[in-house]
């Protein structure tokens, strides 16, 4: 991989976003299509952490593809484009549509086979949110922005970030805690709002969490509509334990029923595919 960029091909650019630390560009540059984000000089360590942690990740077909960065001139990285964020995608759904569940447990699906990768791998993303998640016009997912990502030796991570909205009472108590499970519990926050496009609980629910663990008994979590399966919510109720050793991890949620079912609705439609085919011959 290259570590400088040769802009001459560059015909087009536009600002997708901005925010304190980055800028992102869609640009196009020997007629292929690339997000250009480029970091302001006092985060550049953000940046160094962003390149090694992508590299290390390289491959996973759920996880944003490194093209290049530059560490000398401009502070940036060259990163596959990808369509939309799962934010501005949810939004668009018709959650009341019956088939909905069935899409959102593909997409899900595929967001832990990342986090399963990342965990694997002693990486946290740190950031866990849909618009930190993209999605494809065929349902893929890749997961984006590594910046607050880091690699952890111990179960703690050094990094005080990410939105609180996603952060787990235990995060926000300013105590050490288990930075993997509370990444479970950013996940189960991410499940919660692509099921019923809301947020269950508020920043002032959760600084009541984190303040005191007796207030879990007065912040219930409570779904929205429409009903979800039995088996996602029990799953969501899991990720979202106030109790982090009560929470699954990224092992034990990919090996919940909830996907099993899938697989074999999945199956049905086959069937009932085939047995069209044989009809008509
Ligand atoms: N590879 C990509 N392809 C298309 N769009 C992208 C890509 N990477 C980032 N974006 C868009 O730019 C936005 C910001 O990117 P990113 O999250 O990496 O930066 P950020 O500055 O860390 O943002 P924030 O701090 O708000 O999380 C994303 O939410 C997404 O909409
Ligand atoms: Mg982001």
């Amino acid at each position: 991989m290259e570590n400088t960029f040769c802009s001459v091909d560059l015909i087009s650019v536009d600002l997708i976003s901005e925010t304190d630390f980055s800028s992102v560009f869609k640009i196009k540059e020997n007629d292929i299509f690339k997000a250009r984000k480029i970091y302001f000089a006092k985060y550049k360590k953000y940046l160094k952490d962003e390149i090694e942690i992508l590299v290390k990740l390289k491959g996973h077909k759920n996880i944003v593809k490194i093209l290049d960065f530059s560490l000398a001139n401009e502070l940036s990285i060259d990163l596959e484009w990808l369509e939309e964020d799962l934010l501005k995608w949810v939004y668009k759904q018709d959650i009341s549509d019956l088939k909905y569940e069935l899409k959102l447990k593909k997409i899900l699906r595929q967001i832990c086979e990342a986090i399963q990768f990342l965990h694997l791998n002693k990486v946290i993303h740190n950031d866990l949110k849909p618009e930190n998640i993209m999605i494809d016009k065929r349902g893929k997912i890749k997961l984006i922005d590594f910046g607050l990502s880091e690699i952890v030796t111990g179960i703690c991570a050094t990094k005080d970030c990410g939105s609180i909205l996603y952060s787990s009472p235990q995060k926000l108590s300013k105590l050490p805690f288990n930075c993997f499970s509370a990444e479970i519990w950013a996940l189960g926050i991410c499940f919660y709002c692509l099921s019923f496009k809301k947020l269950p609980f508020n920043e002032e629910d959760l600084l009541l969490l984190s303040s005191n663990s007796k207030n879990s008994k007065y912040v219930k979590l409570e779904f929205g509509e429409p009903k979800r399966s039995n088996q996602l919510e029990l799953l969501i109720l899991n990720l979202l334990s106030f109790d982090p050793d009560k929470r699954f991890n990224i092992n034990e949620i990919l090996d919940n029923s909830l996907w099993k079912i899938t697989k074999s609705k999945i199956f049905e439609n086959i069937l009932i595919f085939d047995i069209k085919n044989i009809k008509k011959h």
